[in-house]
């Protein structure tokens, strides 16, 4: 399968996750609640996590016809986790359109988050029992913690690589993980298929969020729908300036560390100074290099698995992770 029949599978199987989504939230009576929700899930989106849900179901087989029910509570988690996140982080943009909280304030808004979470938990137990359902709750579980080290770690000016990675496997790589045991354990995956996919998921997940943390210095806002040295701006250390204050000499070091405590003004004016930096102590490629070698982690999972076709999307869609620019 090359890219070209890849992206059109996935694009496919994309549109599936869309109509069964427009059925099931059909439901919603309120007016607003059915716009902000509409807004969070249709306003563009990769559908990432269905589709591993999905994938990853067929990976032993023909999946069961309600898989992509079960799928789309992930990607509702996912909706909600933003919907929270963007009021948290006092996002405006998102998608290259204005985020919800921008548009409705913040208190419909979480509102809308906490009814995508009950949702998706009724959903995920409706098709997928309490496996499916205790799957869901762990991963959520999961995020809300990892926020609140966040949290924490705003306190400090500087944070280690080990905190990093925990507040990742938290907030991006549960919650992908999820969604690729769900999937497996839908279509009767043994323990050993189910950890199999845990072990992908989150390594791919770990992957995911360090090239996201890359487009945040490195990609075209008319891409990725979001302003460009935002995590900076705001003080937040993500792996590339991690490694680069690891490398740096003394004086460079003192550099970076005033302007983490100086005011967000003054950060902004330095952007292009720092991304200097971090390109001359190879911040960039250094962080790339991590997600590459947990792509291979990611990928040496699914190792047990026989070379089924239902293999190659599982594979060339971590490999999309790492090349994406979206
Ligand atoms: C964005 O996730 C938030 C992260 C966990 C990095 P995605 O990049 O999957 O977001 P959409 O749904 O495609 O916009
Ligand atoms: C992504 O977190 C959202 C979650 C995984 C909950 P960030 O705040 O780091 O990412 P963006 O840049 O808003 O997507
Ligand atoms: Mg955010
Ligand atoms: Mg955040």
């Amino acid at each position: 399968m090359n890219n070209v029949e890849l992206l059109a599978a996935l694009k496919e199987k994309g549109a599936v996750i869309d109509v069964v989504m427009k059925e099931d939230l059909a439901i919603i009576e309120s007016p607003l609640l059915a716009e902000i929700i509409h807004h969070a899930i249709f306003q563009g989106g990769k559908r990432i996590r269905p589709l591993l849900t999905l994938l990853a179901a067929g990976l032993i087989g023909t999946p069961p016809a309600d898989t992509a029910r079960l799928a789309i509570a992930f990607e509702y988690l996912h909706a909600a986790s933003l919907l929270h996140d963007d009021v948290i982080d006092h996002a405006i943009l998102r998608r290259g359109a204005e985020t919800a909280n921008t548009i409705w304030g913040m208190e419909p808004v979480i509102l809308a988050g906490d009814y995508l979470h009950a949702h998706a938990m009724a959903l995920a137990s409706e098709v997928g029992g309490p496996a499916a359902m205790a799957l869901i709750g762990r991963a959520t579980a999961a995020m809300v913690e990892s926020e609140f080290l966040q949290l924490r770690n705003a306190h400090e000016i500087l944070t280690s690589e080990e905190n990093y990675f925990q507040v990742l496997r938290g907030k991006t790589a549960a919650l992908i993980a999820a969604a690729c045991e769900a999937g497996i354990a839908h279509n009767q995956g043994t323990a050993e298929q189910r950890l199999a996919l845990r072990t992908y998921g989150t390594n791919l997940g770990l992957a995911f969020q360090i090239v996201d943390d890359l487009l945040d210095y490195l990609g075209d806002p008319a891409k990725t729908g979001k302003a460009v040295g935002n995590d900076f701006q705001e003080g937040k250390m993500t792996l590339p300036l991690i490694k680069t204050l690891a490398l740096a000499d003394a004086r460079d070091q003192e550099v970076l560390t005033g302007l983490l405590k100086a005011t967000q003004q003054e950060r902004s004016r330095e952007l292009a100074l720092v991304h200097g930096l971090i390109t001359r102590y190879e911040g960039f490629s250094l962080a790339r290099a991590q997600a590459e070698a947990l792509l291979g982690e990611a990928l040496a999972g699914l190792a047990i698995f026989a070379e089924a076709p239902a293999k190659q999307p599982l594979t060339g869609l971590a490999h999309y992770v790492l090349s994406r620019d979206k």
